[in-house]
């Protein structure tokens, strides 16, 4: 298949064109890999899922899924793969919990652009590690989309992890997505039966958490980052926001302030909420979340998470700041 998405592509909005399109890649893909062995790392985002689902429709256990938790993933998302590649779709998936790993390489490490680089060259390494034990997989698959293809001069080093492992060589990519857009690789989705959690997803930084416990990364001031994520994310769904707004998720910066709880100073971090809407995450506007919306997550990420006494609210758009913190 050619780089070029060509003019006279339609664009995929029906459930009919999705079918005509997972057929049309389902007999591609079978001709492409015979009976060899194709290896996906799957990361559980939108892109990876729907390309792991649609091999299991091509190819079945001849798929060979690797799901690297490196530790800075969201609450409830490792689970969530395993529930529905393997124990709904039966993939033949490799889990693997690399969290020590990660984030005893990342102790003490401040510096964004080098805690980037280490998660994005660890999870090669572990990704490298766990191919060279399997035998004989020949094909490796991704999730290339369009954008992917079409994109130019990230502002920050947005190597995505999951890139390519480089000491082994495999005999070509299975890359069966790579001419859809975002909103097209959705509809294909749905049409796989994926659950709309993944499908509506929202965007999702390949190094997680990492860019948002800033600073050096703790073990427990990540633990206060993943919980006040799951709150934030619960309470947008429950007031219908989500798949509305574009991105949020919480901040927990590596300082202290003062407050009260339960009638006893308290000295622990603040957590900064940012949601943004944008078009191509390029600029981004804020969203204007109701205040009585602010009071429910203000006193539940307060009350039930260990460490946190302040809530903010980030109201910079991009520019002049970048989504993520880091
Ligand atoms: P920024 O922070 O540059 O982010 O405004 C723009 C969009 O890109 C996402 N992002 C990343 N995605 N690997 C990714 O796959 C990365 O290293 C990375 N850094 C930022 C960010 O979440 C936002 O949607």
């Amino acid at each position: 298949m050619a780089d070029v998405r060509p003019e006279s592509m339609e664009r995929i909005t029906t459930a009919a064109q999705a079918q005509a399109f997972i057929a049309e890649q389902v007999a591609a893909v079978k001709e492409q890999v015979g009976d060899k062995k194709v290896l996906l790392a799957l990361s559980g985002g939108v892109d990876s899922s729907v390309v792991a689902a649609l091999l299991i429709k091509a190819i079945g256990k001849q798929l060979v899924c690797v799901h690297v938790n490196h530790g800075l993933l969201r609450k409830g998302e490792p689970e969530q793969v395993i529930e529905v590649f393997k124990n709904q779709m039966d993939a033949n998936l490799v889990y693997i919990d690399a969290t020590d790993r990660f984030l005893d390489k990342l102790a003490g490490v401040a510096e964004p652009e080098k805690k980037r680089k280490i998660i994005g060259e660890e999870f090669i390494r572990v990704f490298e590690e766990e191919a060279r034990k399997l035998e004989d997989v020949n094909f490796l698959a991704q999730g290339t989309i369009y954008p992917d293809i079409l994109e130019s001069g990230p502002v920050k080093a947005h190597h995505n992890v999951g890139g390519l492992p480089e000491d082994i060589h495999f005999e070509g990519l299975v890359e069966p997505i790579k001419l859809l857009f975002k909103d097209e690789v959705r509809v294909i989705g749905r049409a796989l039966g994926l659950p709309s959690e993944m499908v509506d997803r929202q965007p999702f930084p390949g190094p997680g958490l990492g860019v948002r416990c800033t600073g050096a990364i703790t073990r427990d001031r990540l633990e206060a980052l993943r919980e006040s994520d799951a709150i934030l994310r619960e309470e947008f769904k429950n007031a219908g926001l989500e798949g509305k707004v574009w991105q949020y998720f919480t901040i927990v910066p590596d300082y202290k302030s003062v407050g009260v709880k339960n009638n006893l100073r308290s000295f622990e971090w603040p957590c900064i909420i940012r949601a943004v809407n944008t078009v191509d995450a390029m600029t981004a506007t804020i969203e204007e979340v109701p205040y009585a919306l602010f009071d429910k997550i203000v006193s539940r990420i307060t009350s039930e998470v260990p460490g946190i006494n302040r809530v903010l609210y980030d109201l910079t758009p991009k520019p002049t700041g970048t989504i993520e913190w880091e």
